[in-house]
């Protein structure tokens, strides 16, 4: 078979072989990008759905419009609004399978091959391998516990003048890092100066645990005159309601929303009219803002579990910053007392220890730091958590 030159930009992610021995009975993982199963709010999602047959049934089983079900858009326009972006219209969002869909969709109408894209180091694998697809070169920019470094990435921007930079500023995937205010600002500055598209994708923005995030880039650009026109931000019901839903959402500027809604009609045509129509249901119906309590309550109570387990038990040979939402730590091997600094070489002996995780250095698009590990806090109770952490004690 002759497959097309673009192919050979992509590898299958390394993190998928490791996937494959999480069968092993009795693993603890944290592994996994999931959301808790258990926590989905089956009886909501179920009346949600009753709700949407009954009330128009033609349209919740029909084909729909590519831009996406407008009483959703309607309701997604509100959810941002109470999160404080207050002028998002229902005709400047268009509803994606996923927040994925989106960022192939910003590959599509954008990445022309050789064009440079400024991403994190470390960042969401499938964002590294989607763009790729699409022939970008991408530049890594680091981060520290306050996200994305923005003098560095001033710097890469002149260097670069990349055509555009994609940012997970609250909460990241895998660092679970939170950009500053002050950070937020410069990049929304940045984006006016060197007229830059920003890419804001925040699927867990809504996962905090103590008091909310500083203003999404997309809130604050209201703030920054130009940044608004140079901004474009994806959203997802994935982390907090369902990822089996595949909705998402992606606010930009007209002319590209045009030519992204273009290309997903021959994508997909539009995302599922009856997934769209139950999640218009469940958020009319008010739902929201008690699921978005439940979940946060519970991913804080494992995530402070997480945090104290690392520190009794692995101490000094692990460094990190504690997350202040979403499902990801950040952890860094110091290799100190002649501990294993190399995440790679521990994930596996992890596994004969019944423990799993993902090794960070597949997170980087370049200069990968091979002493990091991405663990998730989110599918084990905290019994599982502490029992997990003294497992990867042994490994280490
Ligand atoms: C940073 C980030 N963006 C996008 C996605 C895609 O999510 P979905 O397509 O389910 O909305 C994920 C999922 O893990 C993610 O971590």
């Amino acid at each position: 078979m002759l497959f097309a030159d673009r192919l050979n930009n992509v590898e299958t992610s390394a993190i998928r072989e490791l996937f494959k021995l999480l069968g092993k009975p009795g693993i603890i993982s944290f592994a996994g990008g999931f959301p808790d199963s258990a926590l989905f709010d089956v009886d909501g999602i179920r009346a949600a759905s009753q709700q949407a047959l009954q009330d128009e049934p033609g349209a919740a089983l029909q084909y729909g419009a590519t831009e996406g079900y407008q009483p959703l858009r309607e309701q997604l326009a509100q959810f941002m609004a109470s999160k404080g972006a207050q002028d998002v219209a229902p005709g400047n969002l268009i509803v994606t399978t996923g927040s994925q869909q989106a960022l192939d969709l910003l590959g599509k109408t954008l990445i022309n091959p050789g064009d440079k894209v400024i991403v994190e180091g470390p960042t969401f694998l499938a964002t590294i391998q989607c763009f790729r697809l699409y022939g970008a070169e991408l530049i890594s920019a680091p981060i520290d516990g306050n996200g994305v470094k923005t003098d560095e990435l001033e710097k890469l921007i002149a260097e670069h003048q990349p055509k555009f930079v994609y940012l997970i500023p609250t909460f990241g995937n895998p660092s679970g890092a939170l950009l500053s205010l002050e950070r937020r600002k410069k990049v929304l500055e940045m984006a006016v100066k060197y007229q830059t598209l920003i890419v804001e994708d925040d699927p867990y923005g809504d996962l905090y645990f103590g008091e909310a995030p500083p203003p999404s880039l997309l809130a604050l650009s209201a703030s920054v005159p130009g940044s608004r026109e140079l901004l474009v931000h994806c959203g997802s019901l994935s982390k907090v309601l369902s990822p089996g839903l595949r909705v998402g959402w992606m606010i930009a500027p007209a002319d590209l929303l045009a030519n992204a809604t273009m290309c997903k009609q021959f994508s997909d045509a539009h995302t599922s009219t009856f997934a769209q129509a139950t999640a218009a249901q469940y958020l009319q119906a008010g739902r929201m803002p008690a699921t978005l309590n439940k979940v946060r309550a519970v991913y804080a109570e494992r995530a402070q579990a997480m945090g104290d387990a690392l520190r009794k038990e692995l101490g000094d040979a692990v460094e990190f910053v504690q997350p202040q939402g979403g499902l990801f730590f950040w952890v860094r091997l110091t290799g100190a007392g002649g501990k294993e600094s190399d995440g790679k070489l521990l994930a596996q002996r992890a596994i004969d220890q019944g423990v799993a995780f993902v090794p960070g250095a597949p997170f980087y698009c370049a200069q990968a730091d091979n002493a990091t590990l991405r663990l998730s806090f989110a599918t084990a109770d905290v019994e599982k958590i502490r029992e997990g952490v003294a497992r990867l004690a042994k490994a280490l």
